[in-house]
């Protein structure tokens, strides 16, 4: 069964079962949106990131990791500032055997040659196996898998955020931790879920509000001032999928009534002119005074970095989630290498 049932070029449907999702099984190929996820394959992963990081706590269970990938190579090709995301990834790779290549400043690349973005993309996969990618632009990794099904050495490619657009693994991640999170209480369906902040430019708002069509019951609450309002195509989907959303402008008129508050940050890199400049920071963010009015059991998430948006005295509350949120990250990458090698019937029980 191909459980992902579409491809995605620059957010449009290429075609059903081709070879850039699945390569003719149930594996995963390119990940480069999160539309492609559907619910069978997110409990998939769900699951698998568990049985993956309960393996590594044993110095066997580790060292069984290790051998699963030791013949694969992978670029991480991030062009875009990253901390967690690049970290998370290589680690990820360490942890599987693969070896990694980087690329992080471009001006030590041929581009500054003239090389194309394509050619540098196909001269990639001439050498590695996946490539893992962060650009300041939307639509690369698109463009980068739509090269890689027409050349002969085709390798997946694994979208790390691509501009303002889309962020799709930290959505899987945010996915995983919120599914944790309501471990006890039925799981993520049902759940009343704000997003706040700058939802406007926040790639990860943008991806984790595309994987709610897949949960039952889910409400989402967008809290951001006008200026920084999520876009309409992503509420075009929530419509199309039927997930409710409501959008307010005052933190305070919802804070207690969501199981959890996603917090962003203010994204400045993407000014053209002065606009961040009226972003109310006091407004829109959880600091200590925000917590009583939170439910006793909602969870605070953040994909991280910070800034005035969630006070670091947030930390000790026993509802922050978001240093967890970020260990979750490099798990969920595991179990994505693995999903994506098709290596997962070779765990031991
Ligand atoms: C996010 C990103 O780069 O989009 N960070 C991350 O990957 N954890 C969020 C952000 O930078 O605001």
């Amino acid at each position: 069964m191909v459980s992902a049932v579409a491809v995605w070029y620059n957010g449009a449907i290429a075609g059903e079962g081709a070879r850039a999702l699945s390569q003719g099984s149930d594996r995963l190929f390119h990940v480069l949106d999160p539309r492609q996820f559907d619910r069978p394959l997110l409990d998939d992963l769900c699951a698998l990131t568990t049985r993956l990081r309960q393996h590594a706590k044993s110095r066997l269970g580790a060292r069984s990791l290790q051998t699963l990938l030791p013949h694969k190579r992978a670029m991480l090709y991030f062009t875009q500032p990253s901390t967690r995301t690049f970290l998370s990834f290589d680690n990820a790779c360490h942890l599987l055997g693969v070896r990694t290549s980087e690329i992080r400043d471009p001006s030590t690349s041929s581009e500054v040659k003239g090389e194309s973005f394509e050619d540098s993309i196909r001269t990639f996969s001439s050498y590695v196996d996946v490539i893992i990618m962060r650009t300041r632009e939307a639509g690369m990794a698109a463009q980068s898998a739509a090269l890689m099904d027409r050349i002969e050495r085709s390798v997946p490619i694994i979208n790390a955020g691509s501009g303002k657009d889309q962020h799709p693994t930290q959505a899987l991640l945010d996915i995983y931790t919120l599914e944790r999170s309501f471990e006890a209480r039925g799981g993520l369906d049902g759940k009343t879920i704000g997003l706040m902040g700058d939802l406007r430019r926040g790639r990860t708002a943008r991806s984790l509000a595309y994987l709610m069509k897949n949960y039952r019951g889910v409400r989402m609450v967008f809290i951001a001032p006008d200026d920084f309002a999520m876009e309409g195509d992503i509420k075009e989907h929530l419509r199309e999928h039927g997930i409710p959303f409501e959008e307010v402008a005052d933190p305070a008129s919802v804070i207690g009534e969501l199981d959890a508050v996603y917090v962003t940050r203010l994204q400045t890199e993407h000014d053209v002119g002065e606009e961040s400049k009226g972003f109310e920071h006091a407004r829109f963010r959880i600091g200590s005074e925000q917590l009583p009015a939170l439910k006793p059991d909602a969870v605070i998430m953040h994909p991280l970095p910070r800034g005035p948006e969630l006070e670091p005295a947030v930390d000790g509350d026993p509802r922050a989630m978001y240093w967890r949120q970020e260990r979750n990250g490099m798990w969920m990458r595991v179990a994505l290498l693995v999903k994506i090698f098709g290596v997962e019937g070779e765990l031991p029980d």
